[in-house]
């Protein structure tokens, strides 16, 4: 393999600490030496002069499952300076897939021309393997995916068997690697989980050192109530926590990460192993399904379609909205793949184009695509954002599958995230508002993030670990995707290394894909 220097940049070692001038060897995958004034001998030279040098970024929240098979270079992760990308979160993870999961998956990825070939984590390993990846992957298994495999999409509590068999399948999916567990308590089928399910389950995660990835029963209204439960799983089961893009969702809701922090700071003083990750924006996404009450869906999508149809079951659904509220006003079609032209625009408009009640176009709109539709939703606070930020517990993530501006995952205008959160939370974040220093925002997004995963030699600067490594302009550094023009790459990123190899050069995409499937038990403990 051959040898790197990357010369006369400052090196900010992704601990906090403040940077420091150095040159960094590169040799066999491995960070050689980190010294001023290097010997390049028969290294090839990377200038640089004026450059920060940092750990490549970790992704602790990516949906970057299926983008990995389509497009094996993950480009809107790479061109932000990630080398790790974290899959299977918000409790849907592509394996282990049996039953109605498998069928789900199998339909989801022949929208790419896909086909499944596996069905235990260690296959979709395999597979993710033998496509290569400009970088590194890893996955956690999905509670919806698992619950989904045995006990399809029902809303009840498993019986004792049931329970026993997710155990073991989660067993086995942590023996073949996947780094733990996440929820989507907010999605059905993992919305039907118990507590006590859960629990019972990260017990496992806890025996083999996996993480807990919550995506939490509720991030408005009840808040606090579900940042408890998600604390209270974490107590029950001793395993270590990550609470997922901590937020608080809904104009009246606005501030209550404020409590939400409270809690989550007594808990951490009280010894429970906890943190938070967070994307830099004021909208999040998701589907248009999640604006359907639970029970709604039980049964998987075809269920859930199915009574959409009914107008008994509007009205009921109306009822219970009554109560709620949605504001349509706020909600933006990111993608629906029978109606590229929604893309863009909000739920109210287009429900008023066609002259008919917005949640009677948003059950219309569902059934068309099969459940599946894509939301922007700009329900956040600024001022929220900028106080999670702060924290120094609360790591940075996208929430996002990586995207590519052409070929399929071109499709539509999804949340500038995929593009945009990294660059945007060094250069925007970080050099211009100053709401954290450029080396605390480097360790959000590296140390913190590499010690959550318990990963072997990776997310510092360190002579002997693997050579991971980011070369950006701290002067230049930006996100230039925006909800209207989502497909952009940021400024700033020159070069990416992955496991000693150059993955992104010059700002563009190498041919090399020498990124490599991360295993619990081998590359992390
Ligand atoms: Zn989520
Ligand atoms: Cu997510």
């Amino acid at each position: 393999m051959s040898a790197l220097l990357l010369r006369g940049g400052t090196v900010i070692d992704g601990t906090g600490a403040p940077g420091v001038r150095a040159d960094v060897a590169v040799r066999d995958g491995r960070i050689a030496a980190v010294a001023p004034g290097l010997d390049p001998g028969d290294a090839r030279v990377i200038d640089a002069t004026g450059k920060a040098v940092c750990p490549g970024f970790i992704d602790i929240h990516s949906h970057s499952d299926e983008s990995v098979l389509v497009n094996s270079a993950l480009e809107s992760a790479l061109h932000q300076g990630v080398t790790l990308v974290v899959a299977g979160n918000c409790g849907g993870s592509s394996a282990p897939v049996l039953g109605l999961a498998a069928e789900d998956l199998a339909r989801e990825i022949a929208r790419y021309d896909l086909e499944r070939t596996w069905t235990s984590f260690g296959e979709y390993a395999a597979a993710v393997e033998r496509n290569g990846s400009t970088i590194n992957v890893c996955s956690l298994v999905g509670h919806g995916t698992l619950r989904q495999g045995v006990m399809g999409g029902d809303a009840r509590p498993p019986s004792p068997g049931e329970l026993a068999a997710m155990k073991a399948i989660l067993a086995a999916a942590l023996a073949d690697g996947s780094v733990g567990l996440s929820t989507g308590l907010i999605y059905p089928p993992s919305a039907y989980g118990t507590t006590e399910e859960i629990a019972a389950l990260f017990e496992v995660v806890r025996d083999h050192q996996g993480l807990y990835a919550s995506h939490i029963r509720n991030e408005g209204d009840r808040l606090v109530e579900a940042v408890e439960e998600n604390l209270e799983i974490g107590r029950r089961s001793g395993v270590r926590v990550q609470l997922s893009h901590h937020k608080a969702s809904g104009q009246r809701n606005w501030g209550k990460v404020r409590e939400s922090t409270a809690l989550i700071e007594q808990a951490r003083e009280a010894g429970v192993d906890v943190i938070a990750d967070q994307y830099p924006y004021t909208a999040s996404s998701t589907g248009l399904a999640v604006t359907i009450p639970n029970w709604v869906h039980e049964g998987g999508s075809q269920a859930l379609c199915e009574r959409l149809r009914d107008p008994a079951v509007r009205v009921r659904i109306r009822d219970e909205y009554v109560e709620t509220g949605r504001a349509w006003d706020r909600i933006v079609i990111a993608r629906a793949r029978h109606r590229p032209d929604w893309s863009g625009r909000t739920v109210a408009a287009l429900a008023a184009e066609a002259g008919a009640d917005p949640l009677e176009w948003t059950c219309d709109a569902l059934v068309q695509h099969d459940g599946a539709i894509d939301i922007v939703h700009h329900s956040m606070s600024e001022d929220d954002v900028r106080f999670v930020m702060a924290k120094e517990w609360v790591a940075i993530g996208s929430d996002s599958r990586a995207n590519a501006p052409y070929g399929p995952l071109s499709f539509g205008k999804p949340h500038p995230r995929s593009y945009g959160t990294f660059p945007r939370v060094l250069g925007r974040y970080a050099r211009d508002e100053r709401v954290l220093t450029l080396e605390d925002a480097v360790r959000k997004m590296t140390g913190l993030t590499a010690s959550r995963l318990r990963l072997r030699e990776r997310g510092l600067v360190r002579e002997g670990w693997w050579a991971d490594l980011v070369v950006f302009d701290p002067a230049t550094v930006l996100d230039l995707a925006t909800f209207d023009d989502p497909h952009r790459y940021p400024a700033g990123i020159e070069h990416v290394i992955v496991n000693g190899v150059p993955a992104l050069e010059g700002g563009e995409t190498a041919s090399a894909r020498p990124g490599r499937f991360l295993r619990l038990g081998r590359d992390a403990a």
